[in-house]
């Protein structure tokens, strides 16, 4: 096997928040907040607990400035953050398009700027996904409203028949998440895509052509894991709470992009300290403080 370039990671966070409205009239849903954090902490880690540092985020033109206010170059959690586009909610498949360039030949990962998952051995799943550099890996989880998602059909044998986009008699209950590890032909087969009947590129029609080459992974996720919508009000304040549980009881960060840069070696302890000062008057800052103070680097006030 020839040794492929390092995988690359997309973060798409277009699109018009129309199902949030009025709250996304003034401001991205991939910014509004989940608990402590912004929504798009949360499939940021995600890419960098499966060992991703060159990230490509793609906005709407519009909030581009208020995201990189957020997130910078990506240098304070030893990342590298390149600024893409979508000027219209054209489509999923479209952020291959877009990334092409920035891709230059390597295998992706896309995640949906409003996916968040959580759960024991995500960060083995998502390495053993990463690994893998021909084809294309994906995930189905059990939800019980399939019809608002891409759904899987699988055959009896549990080989993958179809993947339906929102279908009105989903075949499963199996929905497809917004996480996508993809092999260098993605922008390839997304120039092959044409629109659907609602307009858009569709990232199942990007999959159907892995599926019609024999090369689509789909690995279930199983009920160990949350993978949460942030599609509604209702749910964007449940997620909300989940997190706000987790970290009430565990005394532990969900979606923390300081405290896995600081695990994955990509910040030093100086680095965690600094971050922790900044959110100085917040819990999330206190624990940031005393993850670098355990780690021997001092107490975090720099006293
Ligand atoms: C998109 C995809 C769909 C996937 C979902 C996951 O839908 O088109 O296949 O199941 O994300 O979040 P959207 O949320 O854009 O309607």
């Amino acid at each position: 096997m020839t040794n492929a370039p390092p995988r690359r990671g997309i973060i798409l966070a277009g699109g018009t928040g129309t199902r949030l409205f009025p709250i996304t009239m003034g401001v991205s849903k991939q910014l509004l907040p989940v608990y402590d954090k912004p929504m798009v902490y949360y499939p940021l880690t995600v890419l960098m607990l499966a060992g991703i540092r060159d990230i490509a985020v793609i906005t709407t033109p519009e909030d581009q400035a208020q995201f990189r206010r957020l997130m910078g170059d990506g240098s304070q959690w030893g990342l590298a953050f390149t600024w893409l586009v979508q000027p219209r909610p054209e489509g999923l498949a479209q952020a291959f398009l877009i990334a092409g360039d920035f891709l230059a030949g390597a295998p992706a990962a896309l995640v949906l700027g409003d996916n968040l998952f959580f759960g024991h051995g995500l960060t083995d799943l998502l390495r053993a996904s990463a690994a893998s550099t021909a084809g294309a890996t994906v995930f189905g989880y059990r939800v019980a409203d399939p019809e608002r998602y891409g759904v899987v059909d699988f055959a009896p044998d549990g080989t993958v028949r179809s993947i339906v986009e929102k279908p009105a008699r989903p075949a499963s209950n199996y929905a497809l998440t917004g996480l996508y590890f993809v092999d260098a032909t993605a922008p390839a087969k997304a120039a092959r895509v044409t629109p659907s009947a609602r307009g858009e590129l569709e990232i199942t029609s990007l999959l159907e052509q892995y599926l019609a080459e024999g090369s689509l992974r789909v690995e279930r996720m199983g009920r160990g894991y949350a993978w949460l919508d942030t599609g509604t009000h209702a749910s964007l304040l449940d997620a909300a709470n989940f997190v706000r549980t987790l970290q009430t009881r565990q005394g532990l960060e969900v979606g923390s992009p300081d405290e896995i840069a600081f695990h994955q070696g990509w910040i030093d302890c100086a680095g965690l300290a600094a971050r922790a000062r900044l959110f100085a008057k917040t819990e999330y800052g206190r624990h940031l403080a005393r993850l670098a103070d355990e780690a021997g680097g001092g107490p975090p006030t720099g006293a």
